[in-house]
């Protein structure tokens, strides 16, 4: 059996309504910021249950509208080193500095104490990244540190449609969200990405910063520095459709974990990301940490050589205080994402797996992970 890293899942019924959209759109001539963005933004709302969604062009472009909308030009912001480059990206690109902060081993996200660590006297946000689609337990505390230092919380939610702790879905734990619609997540748009709010003056800056910073998509009064960041409706289409699926995809990938996580527990030499109770995760990735010394290189290879099971790619294979192009912004070394970006592995996970392909995957890390200790 050959198990894919990766499976973007359209049905042939999904495809058929997309390209009839297409067809309308390229008829009418209404091709951006019209009633598909509009449905696109009101359904992605209600399945977060968020007052605002605003879509944009990618989940990089919701974030800096995020940041420039509580005006964080010239301070600090505090963001995981265990992230995308792109969450350091909005940071600069929104004009402020980025600042570095070690993670949990537990959750592998920012916690009050490692934000505390990393803390300046001129930080304005701290943006939290709800890795692989766990959002922290712990996030209450850091929504509580945060504000009773007047510091504005942003969730970096590009991993986490549909997550949610106790009764809080992704996106309402600070003052907005960022989602990513990128081709490998959970919902795509093919390319996109949303904001949601409950904050009306936040929902007000981000509409305008899409579309140029104009007052209003028919005039031409240009009221602050926008950007051309207007999702099409080719891209809302695909969302809207695709968004349709998220319970579904939710469940079959829930299911998968659950055999992923008894074969786990199972096994000598590996751990595995916990959630608490009370918890749904979308699982976007699904995290497991072989004890140190196992060589993961030779552990993909093979998986993929000798059982067929391609891994999906590491979450971060390394911190950004370690790439090249924040060097001037890495301060001290931060030891726990360094051990946990170099040592971890996604096991594949896909929303229309089958339970045979879950169980084949779990039977092949035990067989894998049995030879590494063989060749030792
Ligand atoms: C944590 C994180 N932040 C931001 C982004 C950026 O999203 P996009 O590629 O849609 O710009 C991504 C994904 O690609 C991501 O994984």
């Amino acid at each position: 059996m050959h198990v894919p890293a990766a499976r973007i899942v359209f049905s042939p019924e999904d495809r058929a309504e997309i390209a009839s959209a297409t067809t309308e759109i390229l008829s009418t001539g209404a091709m951006t910021l019209g009633a598909h963005t509009k449905e696109f933004e009101a359904a992605f709302a209600a399945a977060h249950a968020a007052p605002f969604a605003v879509a944009v062009s990618s989940g990089t472009a919701a974030l800096e509208i995020i940041l420039r909308s509580l005006d964080v030009q010239g301070a600090d912001v505090v963001l995981p080193t265990n992230t995308f480059a792109a969450t350091a990206f909005a940071v600069l690109r929104a004009g402020a500095t980025p600042v570095f902060a070690d993670v949990n081993p537990d959750t592998f996200a920012l916690s009050a104490a490692t934000v505390e660590a990393a803390v300046t006297p001129n930080t304005k946000a701290v943006v939290i990244v709800h890795i692989g689609g766990l959002i922290p337990p712990d996030i209450g505390e850091l929504a509580k540190f945060c504000a009773d230092r007047g510091l504005a919380l942003v969730e970096d939610a590009a991993h986490a449609h549909g997550c949610r702790h106790g009764d809080t879905l992704a996106g309402s734990f600070g003052v907005a969200g960022a989602f990513s619609f990128y081709p490998t997540k959970v919902i795509t748009s093919n390319e996109g990405g949303m904001i949601v709010t409950a904050d009306p003056a936040i929902h007000e800056a981000a509409v305008v910063y899409r579309d140029q910073g104009k007052a209003g998509f028919l005039g031409n009064t240009h009221i602050r520095e926008g950007y051309a960041w207007r999702l099409s409706e080719m891209h809302a289409v695909t969302g809207k459709v695709h968004l349709r699926h998220l319970d579904e995809f939710l469940a079959v990938r829930a299911r998968a974990a659950a055999r992923y996580d008894a074969a786990v527990d199972a096994l000598d030499g590996v751990s595995r990301l916990r959630l608490p109770a009370g918890h749904v995760s979308n699982f976007y990735k699904y995290i497991v940490l072989p004890r140190p010394g196992v060589d993961r290189a030779r552990l993909k290879k093979e998986l993929k050589e000798r059982h067929g099971v391609s891994l999906s790619g590491e979450v971060y294979e390394a911190p950004l205080h370690q790439q090249p192009v924040f060097s001037s912004y890495a301060g001290r070394p931060l030891p726990i994402a360094e051990d946990l970006c170099a040592r971890h592995v996604c096991l594949p996970i896909h929303s229309d797996m089958t339970d045979a392909e879950a169980d084949h995957v779990v039977t092949s890390l035990a067989a894998a992970l049995a030879s590494l200790d063989l060749g030792r």
